[in-house]
């Protein structure tokens, strides 16, 4: 049966029935209706809440369906279930059996990445309305980066005004920018809320931060003016840690952020941060002297921990890239994003799991990047990834769930956005939610097949499954593309710098 996520049980029994007329469903949630022909109370198609162990059980006989949810998300997903069994027709005959569902994780997430190319209400409406179908549960909103600030912080209006515009792209000379106003986040939170989907926000810090230093270049070390980044690759110019400032200015941000979206989950990013400028500070400096620090990872784990201190007014739990655990100090309560994908870092994920029972979202570069082609990032690879794995054993208790990140850098068209999302991220939705151990390629992808119709009728474009997992020779011809691409986007100084940039400590 093509229903993808594959789920937990189904149990075939005789005979089948016939989905027909006009398609109406009795339901009182008009998302349901919404994906039906409406809403009927007399129809023999039911949506009814009731005591379950599952997550969802949808009973198909020959006189009618039933499924049964204990709450509303759990009927939502009964719903896009169904919806997969009639293959796209409101005349199916629909196989008599009972479907008995949970997933396996509580965090399956795409992310998309609006700070290289900014993409409008409607194009995240469209991406969230889509993932919902494949019963993800989360979206992470990557709002804040070098190359452009997203959100409308009133109290910190340059934010929007200076940081969410660039001049160019790449030394193109076009200028791009764009940012969401507190009502436009509203619709997309609500919209995502009525699907089952929560919006987790990301603003990077301490690095990934040139648009906010463009806005307010008080916040940088040296305080010297900026322009948000034209180019990609890593940059130097970002937050001070020692001056008082920043911490001011994020507690405006965060106070509105929370406000804005509802998620217990809040990134702070912590990724890639280009520590030159810290090295050359008496403000780090003298931080790094009160606070007996050892090193710049040290220094940035006392940033990082006194912004989750920030935090927890708003009881929000933090989330980081991997590389906050690198000061080996990272305040317990902050869940890591795994996304490297070197020996050492594995490590320490592991550890955290193991010793201080830290949770871990699976978000290996290598294969779950969208951005990569599939000759680098295919299908089959990215299906094959088994979240605990790398990790070793006993890690999978720690495991929240899996994400598929999906950077923009060179994803400029609402069409290559969606491309490269899918079908790949359908394979991370199936890791997410279908119980461990009943992995099948070939049956995943004639599944895939048959689903695929509801992103034709959204005139949702995607590669087609025969090209996502192509042979040596594309494969290497697509990754030799994609390194040149990437070497084109980076500003070759600060690609120089990153290469060159050394962890000495601050002279003090
Ligand atoms: C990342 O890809 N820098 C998290
Ligand atoms: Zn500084």
């Amino acid at each position: 049966m093509n229903i993808l996520p594959k789920p937990f049980r189904i149990e075939v029994s005789e005979g089948s029935f016939a989905f027909r007329a006009d398609g109406k469903v009795a339901t009182d949630l008009p998302v349901i209706a919404s994906l039906f022909g409406g809403a009927d109370a007399g129809s023999a198609v039911k949506f009814v809440k009731g005591e379950t162990e599952w997550d969802y059980v949808l009973r198909i006989t020959s006189k009618g369906v039933t499924a049964t949810a204990r709450d509303d998300e759990g009927l939502f997903h009964a719903a896009v279930t169904l919806l997969q069994l009639t293959g796209g027709s409101l005349e199916a005959d629909l196989p008599a059996c009972t479907v008995y569902d949970k997933p396996r994780f509580g965090y399956r997430a795409g992310m998309i990445d609006v700070c290289r190319h900014f993409y409008g209400v409607e194009t995240v409406k469209k991406l969230i309305d889509t993932m919902a179908l494949f019963k993800f549960n989360h979206l992470h909103f990557h709002v804040s980066d070098d190359q452009g600030f997203r959100l409308r912080i009133d109290a910190l209006p340059k934010l929007h005004q200076i940081g969410s515009e660039r001049k160019g792209t790449c030394g193109d000379g076009k200028p791009h920018g764009g940012y969401y106003t507190k009502a436009q986040i509203k619709e997309i939170v609500d919209y995502a809320a009525e699907r089952y989907i929560e919006i987790v926000p990301e603003i990077d810090l301490p690095g990934h931060t040139r648009a906010i230093v463009a806005a307010y270049p008080e916040l940088s070390c040296s305080g010297k003016p900026t322009e948000v980044a034209s180019w990609f690759g890593i940059h130097s110019k970002i937050l001070c840690t020692g001056k008082e400032g920043v911490y001011e200015a994020l507690d405006k941000i965060f106070a509105e952020m929370a406000q804005m979206f509802p998620c217990k989950l809040f990134h702070l990013g912590g990724d890639e941060v280009a520590k030159l400028e810290w090295a050359k500070c008496p403000d780090c400096a003298a931080v790094y002297r009160k606070e007996g620090l050892k090193n710049l990872e040290e220094l940035q784990g006392y940033f990082t921990n006194r912004v989750i201190n920030m935090l927890k007014k708003y009881d929000k739990t933090p989330v980081l890239w991997n590389e906050a655990l690198n000061s080996g100090m990272l305040d317990k309560s902050a869940a890591v994003q795994y996304w490297t994908t070197d020996r050492p870092s594995a490590e320490r994920v592991a550890k955290a799991i193991a010793e201080d029972g830290r949770k871990v979202i699976m978000s290996r570069c290598n294969p779950y990047y969208l951005d990569y082609p599939c000759g680098m990032h295919s299908l089959k690879a990215m299906y094959k990834l088994e979240p605990a794995d790398e990790l070793g054993e006993g890690s999978e208790k720690g495991i929240l769930g899996v994400e598929c990140p999906l950077w923009t850098e060179h994803i400029a068209q609402e069409k290559e956005l969606f491309e490269h999302f899918y079908p790949r991220a359908l394979a991370v939705a199936e890791t997410g939610w279908s119980p461990k151990g009943v992995k099948d390629y070939a049956d995943f992808e004639e599944r895939l097949k048959g689903v695929l119709f509801l992103l034709d009728r959204r005139g949702v474009p995607y590669v087609p499954v025969a090209e996502c997992n192509p042979g040596k020779i594309k494969s290497a011809l697509s990754a030799a593309a994609f390194g040149m691409k990437m070497q084109r986007g980076c500003d070759p100084t600060s690609a120089r710098n990153w290469r060159s940039m050394s962890l000495k400590q601050p002279k003090c």
